[in-house]
């Protein structure tokens, strides 16, 4: 990862990850162009249930550094009944997260009007953003689930700061997220394994569902690959999918 810090307002929670990475092309360009701001959550959108997905739905998900979008799309197709927000500061990411959606890749003619695949229903938000920023204006108990699958380890030591698993994030995530609601940390990095074990030991408002090594050490049921999921297989190293309820 890159250590580039991209903040320009001096309020805002530094970041220190990529916004963007190789040129995007033109359908992908054309997705970030016309479709995005139709999905987007920007500073005055509404967080009313019915009024930001248009529809009433049942719970609301969310999903933080959704990178190329495999599992925030699969859910999302999965459960209809469900609103799901997607966060992701990485553009490249989002504009990936927008094929998977409508099936236009580059070489696709590019209709008029872009729609989503006949087989989905409209039911993600995106927030192409630093979610930290995003969560002052999410209500107390406003989230059913949370994902944050494979965050940016920062393995070196005096980096330790900038991982996501942290107090203040996790006051926030608390705050958020309803009573008995999840929180789902996946990682591959043996570093942030034992880091998140231990921040989450430490945080009053979880509670670890694993009651076997099986709850922790294989994918559970709903799961959906991701692209870094398979690197991290390739290349040798088993993630851990470590459930949290939200007492
Ligand atoms: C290692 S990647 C994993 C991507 C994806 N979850 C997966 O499993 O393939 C971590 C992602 O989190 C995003 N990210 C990191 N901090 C973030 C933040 N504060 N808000 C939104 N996205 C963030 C990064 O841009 C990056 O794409």
């Amino acid at each position: 990862m890159k250590e580039t810090q991209t903040t320009k307002m001096s309020d805002k929670p530094k970041f220190f990850g990529r916004r963007k990475g190789r040129v995007i092309h033109k359908a992908k360009s054309t997705l970030l162009e016309k479709l995005l701001p139709k999905l987007r959550i920007s500073e005055n959108t509404s967080l009313e249930k019915e009024q930001l997905f248009g529809a009433p739905v049942e719970k609301i998900y969310l999903e933080i550094g959704f990178g190329n979008g495999e599992h925030l799309a699969g859910q999302a197709k999965a459960h209809p009944e469900i609103g799901f927000i997607g966060a992701e500061v990485f553009q490249n990411g989002v504009a990936n997260l927008l094929t998977l959606l409508t099936g236009i890749k580059e070489g696709t003619n590019i209709p008029e009007e872009i729609t989503l695949t006949p087989d989905r229903v409209d039911n993600i938000r995106i927030y192409d953003d630093d979610i930290r920023l995003l969560f002052k204006k999410i209500p107390d108990a406003y989230l059913d689930r949370v994902f944050l699958l494979f965050p940016d380890p920062w393995p070196k030591k005096r980096h330790a700061s900038r991982r996501f698993v942290n107090p203040e994030n996790l006051k926030e995530l608390s705050r958020i997220i309803k009573p008995h609601g999840l929180l789902r940390i996946a990682t591959d990095h043996p570093v942030y394994k034992s880091w998140t074990l231990r921040q989450m030991h430490a945080c009053p408002y979880f509670r670890w569902t694993a009651k076997c090594g099986k709850d922790w050490k294989e994918a559970p049921t709903d799961w959906i690959e991701t692209k870094y999921q398979r690197k991290a297989l390739r290349e040798g190293r088993r993630p851990v999918f470590l459930d949290y309820e939200r007492l």
